[in-house]
């Protein structure tokens, strides 16, 4: 307990399930996904924007120092409710300016995403709306999701750019995302995806485009330090093995960290991505078994993107069983995006992990909190509830934490706490 004046101090009460992720190796592997740290009737101090304690209420209660400051102290009462770290979406794409509302129904006519991609829609479509807005108006959508986020439980967020595909609209949109970031009360990490398609104008010309990406954007957005990751998408009707890597490499070389959408419509060799020590590698619906060992000896995390298999409307959907099994360290996320997932809602993913993928409510909590810190590399200050660590947690006004899970489309989550405070919904 703190002796000196921090100020404010919040102590969240009467908490039913309190789910600390405390302990413990991380990324989280195998059996140990299961670890959620629950505590019963519990509490949590926080106080210059940190976790100061988090356990069993009574022993809170009776600390000597929370006794003689008491008066000093907001309290939040939880009614029971659950408490989770905040939720973390390690995958989204929110800077672009309208829905794509003719793939959708083309979709339900009977339409392939790729088909569709290769008939002008797809994540080209998406550009040249993005290319006419302003700064100003993507931050302003942007900040509209992260707020939408925010009210579903997510406090930490990671955002793409790559629905402008030029050196100006690509810095525009991370521009925007960093403009959005600033109004809003959790953490944004952000990534450049320049590499999502190529462009139409490089048509037949992808390697002069992938050069254009390493040789003028990736060194530029270092510059800016408008991007701390560099992402690429690497399947068919994207970019090749090669040509992702030469864009890995390239971010390596200017300080950023790496990140690949990877095996989500075919299979790729992960051995040479993996050379590129990506902090994580995307999708993975179809991972060669020789690949899978490969993982589970690895740090890298593999983020799995429900929601998309979710509106595609795939009757597959990644092999979490299988990865977690053998030791591979698995995340989840939204994949909030135009085309794929237009969904902001984490506690969505969870019902889709729990139901489509056969995790349990403990593993997708797990998933989407310390490991999905892990693949941004924020372990060491978000994803767990313990002393030092930010006090960024959400409540959940269910009883039991499976619920979170259990309800779908349904929002739960009644209250968000970030960096201590109480912000959103009812601040
Ligand atoms: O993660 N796969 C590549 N990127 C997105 C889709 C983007 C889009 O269709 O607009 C995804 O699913
Ligand atoms: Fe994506």
């Amino acid at each position: 307990m703190p002796k000196t004046d921090i100020s404010p101090y919040l102590l969240l009460a009467n908490i039913g399930h309190l789910l600390t992720l405390r302990g413990g190796a991380v990324p989280r592997r195998g059996r140990d996904l299961q670890e959620i740290g629950l505590i019963e009737n519990a509490a949590v101090l926080c106080g210059g924007g940190k976790i100061l304690a988090a356990g069993p209420q009574r022993e809170l209660l009776r600390d000597p120092w929370l006794r003689t400051n008491r008066r000093k102290v907001k309290e939040l009462d939880c009614r029971g409710c659950v408490v989770t770290p905040g939720l973390i979406d390690c995958h989204t794409h929110p800077v672009f300016a309208e829905p794509r509302l003719v793939d959708f129904e083309k979709r339900i006519g009977g339409a392939g995403y790729e088909e569709i991609a290769a008939a002008g829609g797809g994540i080209r479509s998406s550009v040249a709306a993005v290319r006419r807005s302003s700064r100003g108006e993507l931050s302003k959508k942007v900040l509209a999701a992260l707020n939408a986020m925010l009210e579903q439980g997510t406090s930490v967020v990671e955002a793409k750019s790559g629905y402008g595909l030029t050196m100006e609209d690509e810095i525009k949109s991370l521009e925007a995302i960093r403009d959005a970031s600033r109004q809003w009360p959790g953490e944004v990490v952000s990534t450049l995806l320049a590499a999502h398609v190529v462009p139409q104008e490089y048509a037949g010309k992808a390697d002069d485009y992938v050069k254009k990406v390493c040789d003028e954007m990736v060194p530029l957005a270092a510059r800016k330090k408008l991007a701390q990751y560099v992402d690429v998408f690497c399947d068919r009707g994207a970019f090749t093995q090669e040509q992702s890597e030469k864009i890995l490499a390239a971010a390596r070389k200017h300080g950023l960290g790496t990140r690949v959408h990877v095996c989500q419509f075919t299979a790729a060799k992960l051995a040479p991505l993996l050379e590129h020590r990506p902090a994580s590698l995307d999708h993975m619906d179809c991972v060669q078994p020789e690949d899978i060992s490969l993982l589970a000896r690895g740090e890298t995390v593999a983020v799995l993107l429900p929601g998309a298999n979710y509106f595609l409307g795939h009757r597959e959907f990644p092999d979490a069983r299988r990865l977690i099994e053998a030791g591979v360290p698995v995340a989840l996320a939204t994949d909030y995006n135009p085309g794929t997932s237009p969904t902001p809602s984490m506690p969505f993913v969870l019902s889709l992990a729990c139901t489509h993928m056969k995790m349990t409510p403990a593993e997708a909590i797990a998933a989407a909190t310390i490991n999905a810190a892990c693949a941004l590399r924020l372990q060491e200050r978000k994803g767990s509830l313990e002393a030092g660590k930010d006090a960024d947690l959400a409540v959940f006004d269910v009883k039991d934490y499976r619920e979170i899970a259990y309800w779908f489309a349904w929002d739960r989550c009644v209250e968000m706490v970030v960096a201590g405070r109480v912000v959103g919904k009812n601040a």
